[in-house]
């Protein structure tokens, strides 16, 4: 998207909190015809979106904890490649990058460490303090590695982590280097000390003389103690909210701001040594040591189906291709990338893929096309989607191709599916899209609205915010026959440092799902609610109607309902699902008629989510202040009332026959 990055957190920033007119009235009534089923439920409604931005990777999920490992130059919007920024002098030593003693052509530049004072007594070297911080906890064992030669020989090299006042929390020492580049890896323990982020990691030598380095870096333990592996406690949350695929890679980092800064697949796959890393729109480095395919180990990992996007022609900044001879090395690179997920070993790039360690083919069900190719104005979509569709149709017929434009803009060729972006400004907005596919023909592709997200709160959603996603998630899944997937983004953000210079930020984008710094990571309530609702989902969406339904006049002067509803039916388990949102500040008593049931428990189960400050969300130190609660409830029957606390999200889950009667 071409908007200034710095946008939406401005609007965050001055969108009006809605001044809620609370309207007196009778008791709202519910009826659910649990025999009558409106649409089936898509199976893949929840999924996950992601892309670097707000140090997703790169000092988020990727599990690198050394930040400019390849001195490639990350300093914010300068891009300055003669300092070895975030690395410091330790010891006496002086340091520079050096062009002229490479590790190899990807990783071109070393860095260039002159020992000449080192000694016992103070070891001379480098140190670097991560991506706001390193992380160190207890009883844990990091590993770090490192390509060296000396100027001669030299060494040992001790590599160290260290806390905040200096002192050695874990340490181990390499043997003697040579003049030829070599590497290193080693193991780290650290004690039993409080787990603490402010900490360092220097690597020194006591042995006078010259000695250049590259890809330093240090992992601790990994999701499924992969190498080059992902930061558990992010996979966990994300885990949690039960996807069932993963949009990658993007989002504007798929696309870049230039055609060389775009997601550039084969450069991203092989030895991370490899990898030459580029320049995110998003206005930092990536080392892409997240590529393809740990994008594809992630999948696995969290057992989802990856929705892998394809570079289409197109770059932020408005350059494109249009002609079929310039569109052929896309087209091709698009049809090797597929290979590459998805051939055997005996083709070229199924093949690549094994000796990349992992033989067995990914399953692949959808390619997208590119990127909100809206933005392109020179309008040359229709003609790009088209190229792609009929080469990759024809290779891979039963691939589901998804265009990033309404269907009337590709004229030329039909998409199986569109994409379709609703971010919804402060607290009301999204209200306004609450029935946005009630009305749209089932005739045309089907739906996958693979961004979305209410933006109120700073710098992530607050309650407010996920009232409204959940009012807007009841109407996904109310259409769910046509918006068969959906993904809120962005996904990830490091909350280290979110105001000041924009060049040292660690967000570029406000209201996110999923945030964390070095040591801690948390759910926003927008997050609980896609978790509710995908631990909640079911398989068949019931019919349902209601009266006397109240209403509150917003400080936009628009007059909307206050309470949202929807009700699904898991028909393995015989589970009615109730999915409530009040979004007024009292608590609010509704009548419920279960309409046509057979049979049903008298007790179920309540998941709520609520705050007394629709204002609040939860942060860093306060990482649980709004969480689901679940209790058991009692009293039910065919109707029933049930009081609906102020400014809260409510799943009734009750054993019921539903949904048989009139399958689709
Ligand atoms: O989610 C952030 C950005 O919003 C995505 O990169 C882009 O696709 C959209 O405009």
């Amino acid at each position: 998207m071409t908007i200034p990055k710095w946008l939406p957190v401005i609007l965050t920033l001055m969108a009006p909190f809605p001044a809620l007119a609370q309207a007196a009235g009778p008791v709202p009534s519910l009826r659910i015809a649990v025999d009558k089923v409106k649409a089936p439920m898509s199976p893949r409604l929840y999924g996950l979106m992601t892309e670097e931005i707000n140090f997703s990777y790169e000092g988020g999920l990727y599990g690198e904890l050394l930040r400019n490992r390849s001195f490639k130059g990350e300093g914010g919007f300068a891009y300055v490649n003669e300092d070895p920024v975030y690395w410091s002098p330790v010891g006496g030593a002086a340091i520079a990058l050096d062009g002229k003693v490479p590790l190899n052509k990807a990783l071109d530049l070393s860095l260039r460490i002159d020992a000449g004072t080192a000694s016992v007594e103070k070891p001379a070297g480098i140190s670097n303090s991560g991506y706001w911080g390193i992380p160190v906890v207890p009883r844990t064992v990091y590993t770090a590695a490192f390509f060296a030669r000396a100027d001669g020989s030299a060494g040992p090299v001790t590599v160290a982590l260290r806390g905040k006042d200096g002192t050695v929390l874990a340490s181990a020492t390499t043997p003697a280097l040579t003049g030829q580049w070599q590497r290193f890896e080693v193991k780290l323990t650290s004690a039993s000390q409080a787990p603490s982020k402010d900490n360092t990691f220097s690597l020194t030598t006591s042995t006078p003389g010259k000695i250049w380095v590259q890809q330093v870096s240090l992992f601790g333990p990994t999701y499924n103690n992969r190498k080059n592996g992902t930061r558990p406690d992010l996979m966990a949350l994300m885990a949690g909210m039960k996807p069932t695929f993963l949009r990658l890679p993007g989002g504007n980092y798929l696309e870049g701001d230039t055609f060389a800064q775009r997601f550039d697949w084969k450069k991203t796959i092989g030895p991370t040594e490899e990898r030459p890393g580029h320049r995110s729109p998003w206005n930092y480095w990536s080392t892409d040591g997240l590529g393809l395919m740990e994008y594809l180990q992630w999948c696995e990992d969290l057992k989802v189906d990856p929705v892998l996007a394809v570079f289409a022609g197109y770059a932020l900044g408005g350059e494109h291709v249009s002609s079929p001879e310039e569109l052929a090395p896309y087209v091709q690179d698009a049809l090797d990338e597929i290979e590459y997920v998805t051939g055997d070993v005996h083709t070229e790039w199924g093949a690549k893929r094994a000796r990349d360690g992992h033989p067995a083919p990914f399953a692949l069900t959808y390619v997208e096309i590119g990127n909100e190719d809206f933005f392109d104005h020179a309008g040359t979509y229709d003609k790009r989607f088209s190229a792609f569709y009929k080469a990759i149709k024809a290779r891979y017929p039963n691939l589901k191709l998804i265009s990033t434009m309404p269907a009337d803009a590709t004229p030329s060729q039909a998409p199986d599916l569109v994409d379709e972006h609703t971010y919804a400004w402060g607290g009301t907005e999204m209200y306004d899209h609450v029935n946005d596919y009630d009305g749209r023909s089932r005739a045309g592709p089907k739906v996958f609205v693979g961004e979305w997200a209410t933006h109120d709160g700073w710098p992530m959603p607050n309650m407010r915010a996920a009232l409204a996603d959940a009012a807007y998630l009841i109407g996904l899944e109310r259409n769910s026959d046509l918006v068969v997937m959906s993904s809120y983004a962005p996904l990830l953000a490091n909350v280290s440092q979110v105001g000041g210079d924009s060049r040292e930020r660690s967000m570029q984008w406000a209201v996110n799902l999923i945030g964390y710094d070095a040591l801690k990571a948390y759910g926003t309530p927008s997050y609980y609610v896609q978790k509710m609702f995908a631990e909640n989902k079911g398989d068949l969406v019931l019919e349902t109607a209601g009266r006397d339904i109240p209403q509150l006049t917003d400080s936009d002067g628009k007059t909307r309902p206050s309470l949202f509803w929807g009700a699904t039916c898991e028909t393995s388990t015989h589970h009615l699902k109730l999915k409530l949102v009040n979004r007024r500040g009292e608590a609010q008593p509704v009548r419920i008629a279960l309409e046509g049931v057979q049979s049903m428990a008298k007790t179920g189960w309540l998941t709520e989510l609520s705050s007394a400050d629709p204002g609040a969300g939860n942060d860093i130190d306060a990482p649980e202040r709004i969480v689901p609660k679940t209790t058991a409830i009692s009293g039910l029957s065919r109707t029933f009332t049930r009081t609906l606390a102020a400014y809260s999200v409510t799943i009734v889950d009750v054993d019921a026959a539903c949904g048989e009667a009139q399958r689709p």
